[in-house]
């Protein structure tokens, strides 16, 4: 369940958070206390002035912007160059030896959060050339129906990438249906081989998880070093917090991890260069937890209730970026920062696959 708020960081101490069902997308009420000591600031997200979609030089937490605004970081920008790059190789690879590189999406139950993922994916498949293939099964299959899709994608030579939508229904097991994802068309970097090695020093996972993979990516593409840095992620999921650590890591970063047992994370994320938030809690970090200079990257999509947008909500992130942006030298914004990453990334990976499977260089 996704959470929507009424507030953004400068409103007052007690906020409502209203659960948003995405099953049915109507709307559940539950008064909340706000946790978070709450600052007053201008409002409105015009505080970040320095834009780019290309990479600049190198950024550093020493170096904070001599306009006291953050430079944001364009992921949509980014993600459309990497599509044109993957554009030109797979026509590329169709030309030279006759192959489409094809990814597999199993999606069960009618979560329309998950559905709206996959249309989207389905999408950036086909406007790059990626043939897509889609298997969606009732919310009451059973497990073996799931296992019998996963390997008949497994022995179909035209698929390259097997993605397996998750959450899966409650009543199902991830773990077993994740591992029987082939390891060489684990596109989302699931399998614990793949996750195994990614945390093993001289090993090599086939595949990295796409959104921590998007994380990275930014970072590089914009210069950011990240060698002998301090990184605090916050959030430890499978899917994201997790693997960004490891792959912070592999990349010589000082990592921590923030997580709802820890117990002074103000205090741990004020020390970080480097800041990925993954928690999905809208707002939660505030302008006075981040060290001058530092760059943020906010992995979370959190709908909060606006009743000037035509749909009555908009998205926001983990960060307050209208505070963070005054301190940060960098920043991702919500939407338009990872988000069209971890599909770019998806789409690279299929490709990589593709080209690993037919050996072609
Ligand atoms: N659900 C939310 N994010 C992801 C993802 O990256 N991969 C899959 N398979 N499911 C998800």
């Amino acid at each position: 369940m996704a959470s929507l708020m009424f507030t953004d960081c400068s409103s007052s101490t007690t906020s409502r958070l209203i659960h948003l069902n995405r099953r049915s997308g109507t709307f559940l009420l539950r008064q909340c206390v706000g946790q978070l000591r709450l600052q007053t600031t201008a409002s409105g997200r015009g505080c970040c002035i320095r834009s780019s979609s290309s990479p600049i030089s190198a950024i550093s937490a020493d170096t904070k912007s001599s306009e006291g605004a953050a430079i944001v970081i364009d992921g949509k920008a980014v993600a459309k160059k990497i599509r044109d790059e993957i554009t030109i190789e797979v026509s590329r690879m169709k030309e030279s030896i006759g192959v489409i590189p094809g990814l597999a999406v199993i999606l069960v139950g009618d979560r329309k959060d998950s559905a709206t993922y996959v249309r989207n994916k389905k999408k950036a498949c086909d406007s790059v050339g990626i043939k897509s293939f889609e298997v969606r099964l009732a919310e009451d299959s059973s497990e073996e129906e799931v296992l019998k899709s996963v390997s008949g994608f497994n022995d179909d030579p035209s698929v390259h990438g097997i993605l397996v939508q998750l959450p899966l229904p409650s009543h199902m097991d991830e773990q077993n249906i994740l591992n029987a994802v082939s390891i060489e068309k684990d596109v989302d970097g699931f399998h614990p081989l793949n996750i195994g090695r990614l945390a093993m020093r001289g090993r090599e996972p086939l595949f990295v998880p796409c959104t921590p993979k998007g994380c990275i990516e930014l970072l590089h593409r914009y210069n950011i070093e990240i060698k002998g840095k301090r990184a605090v992620v916050i959030g430890r999921s499978n899917i994201v917090g997790m693997p960004a650590a490891l792959l912070l890591q592999r990349e010589d970063a000082t990592v921590s991890i923030i997580h709802s047992r820890t117990k002074n994370p103000e205090e741990i994320t004020r020390e970080a260069d480097i800041i990925i938030a993954a928690v999905g809690q809208p707002n939660m970090v505030r302008g006075s937890w981040i060290k001058p200079g530092a760059v943020i990257i906010d992995v979370g999509i959190n709908p909060v209730e606006d009743p000037s947008a035509a749909r009555g909500y908009r998205l926001v992130g983990d960060i307050c970026y209208e505070e963070a942006c005054k301190v940060a030298s960098a920043i991702t914004p919500v939407p338009g920062g990872v988000g069209p990453m971890t599909i770019a990334m998806l789409l690279s990976n299929t490709l990589t696959s593709a080209k690993r499977i037919h050996n072609f260089q």
